[in-house]
């Protein structure tokens, strides 16, 4: 038995969940915390809002209420929304709990006290108008890293770097479009640079050990290639955990800095509801507690660097000791119908939208058949129907329904006895029976969406069994050969609604019902369960089909076409400043360790220059060679992956996601300037 304690990332009480979040934090981990739970390991599973920062407040700005009002309103229906999904968390808390604000605090000053905490005058972007700093999200502009055009303040989304703001790109403030003045101000870092060798070998050994994915390993890679730096852990902001300090009016915790902590707040509000406050010490700083944190991949830092950092900090100047991730499976994005969730937009669907139309485990299963695991997955309408109607209709509800009605009518709705079993008997048997530790295996290494596929595919052995077995035919030449049928495709009726239960268990209660039985352990399922002579309940039917017009309404909702961002205007002067210029591509290679990115040498007129471009997956190097193409010739450099590019290549993506180097014909002379 293990000790698991599971968190999912604590969604921003800001808006509606919708199904992007699903597939990336919330549904695997809990298919993956049921499936324990069916193991008989001590688990729990917490989550919560995360109700502070600037994603809070620009949504009161926007809507004109207070912070409060937001809150309030999403916490309440993002947990309903949850609910009706059939989340199993043991609890779903909030960060404006007084808990929470006093861990927070707690976690602060001790690293105050301790002196790791570093305060410094910086410039913050500040709005003159509004006589307000901005901090994070009220600001956008270009990113310094990567080139994203909505990157924030001090943070890309994209490219998941963390940058000083006047390091920034274009600002413009997100209160009225403004080009923000830099005004200075202090705050206090945390000194993330010393833990570095710790983080690297922290997350070294867990990998060794416990098999971290290649998507989280790559990332943390990249942060640490970089160098990590101090980091400011205060904002001002008049929304937020105070900092506890005296002098420090105005000032209040980062968010990401008290939301990590929430995680640990909520466990000890859970055992503080159960009658048992002292008990969340028990997960937490238990050295044989598994921890496991779930997240989208725009989390990874912060769960994977910051946290473990300030639990070290924290232990390394407290008697208690907190134990760390055990892993990271964060996972990459869904989107919708090939473009990605957009409210503004009105591109996607919420989950408590979805759930007014359709029940929840077809949803459940679409998803989890889908996870973005690896790489980013669409949701599709059409893809959801036939999901429902060809796999959980026609497959699992289909053969469930079928050995129902012949147990029924032909064996007095009772278990049949098994004898004599014909080599295609043992066959279905000894399959069934090694399902439980398949599926355990799988889900155990986080390969969710594998195990999925798995269940059905016992799903269809079982359907197939019962069509080769002929049991019509059998139970008029010989009822005993149908009974065996019978009773091995009522076993399998029970492990599949055993291993089906942490995916869709809606439903698999019901078969548990129709089979008049209770759930066993895990392990335990894929073994003869139902006695011969064992009364059966009533049989329902499970999955209805969904008819191509109701799909097809949902599809017409989308808006026709989406409107794009409108490019923001720019004078002719603005554009004279970029210059595009003809260079010719004189060498060409990979770069190691990077699967996007090669290394040209180019020459533009006379002289020559280094551009890093991430065209590796449309172009093999020697493609390259003596092009001509088209570069902006005046971009400041930067360094990518830790090596100096000094222009970029314009290119376009082709509808198969093939990238195009811009290029002109050979008799045009490298250094012509483009108009
Ligand atoms: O991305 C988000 O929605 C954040 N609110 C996640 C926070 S996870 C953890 F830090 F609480
Ligand atoms: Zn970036």
């Amino acid at each position: 038995m293990e000790k698991v304690l599971v968190t999912s990332a604590l969604p921003y009480a800001n808006g509606p969940i919708h199904l992007g979040h699903l597939s990336g934090a919330y549904l695997p981990a809990d298919i993956y915390v049921r499936y324990k739970r069916l193991n008989g390991d001590d688990i729990i599973y917490v989550c919560g809002s995360d109700e502070h920062g600037v994603p809070i407040t620009i949504s009161a700005d926007k809507e004109k209420v207070k912070p409060n009002v937001i809150i309030d309103r999403y916490h309440e229906s993002n947990k309903n929304a949850f609910t009706k999904f059939g989340m199993s968390f043991d609890i779903y808390s909030r960060t404006s709990l007084p808990v929470h604000h006093e861990t927070a605090k707690e976690f602060f000053t001790s690293f105050h006290k301790n002196n790791l905490l570093v305060e410094k005058k910086t410039l913050q972007f500040y709005d003159s108008t509004a006589n307000m700093f901005l901090p994070d999200r009220y600001v956008e502009g270009t990113c310094p890293k990567c080139g994203y055009e909505e990157a924030r303040s001090d943070e890309c989304e994209k490219c998941g770097s963390l940058y000083e703001p006047n390091e920034l790109i274009n600002p413009k403030s997100k209160i009225n479009g403004s080009t923000p003045e830099l005004k200075e101000t202090s705050h206090w870092y945390f000194p993330l640079g010393n833990y570095q060798e710790f983080l690297e070998k922290y997350i070294d050994e867990m990998n060794q050990k416990y098999g971290w994915k290649d998507n989280v390993l790559q990332y943390c890679k990249g942060w640490f290639k970089d160098g990590l730096k101090d980091r400011a852990v205060t904002r001002d902001l008049d929304w937020g955990i105070k900092v506890p300090l005296e002098g420090a009016d105005g000032k209040v915790i980062y968010v990401w800095f008290e939301a990590v902590l929430g995680y640990i707040s909520a466990t000890k509000k859970l055992f503080e509801e159960r009658g048992n406050p002292e008990l969340w010490k028990d997960y937490w700083q238990n050295e044989k507690t598994k921890y496991v944190a779930f997240i989208g991949k725009d989390n990874i830092v912060f769960h994977t660097i910051i946290f473990p950092a300030m639990l070290k900090a924290w232990n390394d100047n407290n008697e208690s000791k907190f134990i760390f991730p055990q892993n990271v499976p964060a996972n990459e994005f869904l989107n919708f119908e090939g473009k990605k969730f957009s409210k503004s937009r009105g591109w996607g669907i919420d989950v408590a939208e979805f759930l007014n139309l359709f029940p929840p485990d077809p949803l459940r299963y679409t998803l989890a058949s889908n996870l973005p695991e690896n790489k980013d997955t669409d949701f599709y309408w059409k893809e959801f129907q036939a999901k429902n109607n060809n796999e959980l209709a026609d497959i699992l509800g289909n053969f469930i329904n079928r050995t129902f009605i012949f147990v029924s009518k032909h064996f007095d709705n009772s278990v049949p006895e098994r004898k004599n079993l014909s080599e295609m008997d043992k066959a279905m048997v000894e399959l069934i029976e090694s399902y439980p530790a398949k599926i355990s295996n799988l889900l155990e290494n986080y390969k969710v969406k594998d195990a999925v596929l798995e269940m059905m595919n016992l799903g269809r052995s079982a359907n197939k069994y019962f069509n080769d077995s002929e049991p019509w035919k059998s139970i008029k030449s010989n009822k005993e050969e149908c009974g065996t049928t019978l009773n091995i495709c009522l076993q399998a009726i029970y492990t599949l609604a055993e291993m089906f239960s942490p995916v869709i268990p809606f439903s698999t209660e019901k078969v548990f019902k129709m089979l008049n039985a209770t759930q066993t352990d895990w392990l335990n399922s894929g073994k003869n369960n139902l006695p011969a002579g064992h009364k059966l309940g009533t049989s329902e039917i499970l999955f209805t089909k969904i008819e191509d017009e109701e799909i097809q309404k949902q599809i017409d909702k989308l808006p026709a076409v989406i409107e794009e961002e409108k490019d923001e205007e720019i004078t002719y002067e603005d554009f004279l400043k970029t210059k595009l210029k003809i260079a010719k591509i004189i060498s060409a290679e990979k770069i190691k360790k990077s699967d996007k990115l090669l290394r040209l040498q180019v020459e533009v007129g006379k002289t020559k220059k280094q551009i890093i471009a991430g065209i590796a997956k449309s172009y093999q190097p020697e493609e390259l060679l003596n092009k001509k193409v088209v570069v902006v010739n005046n971009l400041k450099p930067a360094k990518l992956f830790g090596e100096l590019s000094e222009g970029m290549i314009l290119a376009v993506e082709d509808a198969s996601g093939k990238l195009n180097v811009l290029s002109v014909d050979e008799n045009v002379k490298s250094g012509t300037e483009v108009r």
